[in-house]
């Protein structure tokens, strides 16, 4: 018996399910509350601290309600999932959207709530470090900046010595949605993180606890 059965709980169902990429736009959906949000993110290879190697920056955002989540909103009616992330990043991040934008090739993942009855589609947006950095300052200048968003983040995608600080503690923080599900779906298919490195994240535990 795993430590879960032994202690007569089960494991949390996840309220969320993964959208099948043929089904995105069913009625089901299209009837339902609707939201797309994106990672926007550029590889690099410079070392942090000249050690840690971060392979990429991945920039996410503390929200209004506490929150970590991705830039990006709800789809208001008649409006294609598209336009909404590109008005959203425009509204949140002051993203110049003639020149960054998404488009329906960079759709990484869509996922359902029944309980909610809603569906979150996912982006992803790729800019060179330089880009990114520029991305960084103008987002400060967003209309919804200091109301809807109270800062733009970038991930701690390293792991320290201790095999806990890093991206195991960044895991740990209170994510909206299934944005951490959409984080880790988009780490492992944009090839940034293995699989493997992925679940020792997530498995890892603080020694001192
Ligand atoms: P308003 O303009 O104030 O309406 O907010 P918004 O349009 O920016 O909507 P918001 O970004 O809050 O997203 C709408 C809903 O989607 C939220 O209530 C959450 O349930 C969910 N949500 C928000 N951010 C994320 C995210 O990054 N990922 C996922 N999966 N869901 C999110
Ligand atoms: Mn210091
Ligand atoms: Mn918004
Ligand atoms: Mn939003
Ligand atoms: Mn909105
Ligand atoms: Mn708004």
């Amino acid at each position: 018996l795993g430590s879960t059965e032994a202690f007569g709980r089960l494991p949390e169902p996840n309220e969320f399910i993964v959208i099948p990429k043929s089904q995105i736009h069913c009625e089901k959906y299209a009837s339902s509350t609707q939201a797309a949000h994106c990672l926007i993110y550029a590889e690099s290879n410079e070392k942090v601290f000249g050690i840690y190697n971060p392979r990429a920056s991945i920039l996410m955002q503390l929200r209004y309600d506490g929150y970590f989540g991705f830039p990006g909103g709800l789809i208001d009616s008649g409006e294609d999932f598209v336009t909404a992330v590109n008005r959203e990043m425009a509204e949140e991040m002051n993203l110049d959207t003639t020149i960054h934008s998404v488009s329906h090739d960079d759709h990484v993942i869509s996922h359902w709530s029944e309980k909610k009855n809603l569906a979150l589609h996912f982006y992803k947006l790729k800019v060179k470090m330089t880009e990114l950095i520029e991305i960084e300052k103008r987002a400060l200048l967003a209309q919804d900046y200091g109301s809807e968003v109270l800062g733009t983040i970038r991930i701690p995608l390293y792991t320290l010595g201790d095999h806990y600080r890093g991206f195991p503690v960044f895991l740990k923080h209170n994510f909206i949605g299934c944005s951490k599900e959409q984080l880790i779906a988009a780490l492992s298919s944009l090839n940034i993180l293995t699989p493997e490195e992925i679940q020792l994240a997530l498995n890892a535990h603080s020694k001192n606890v």
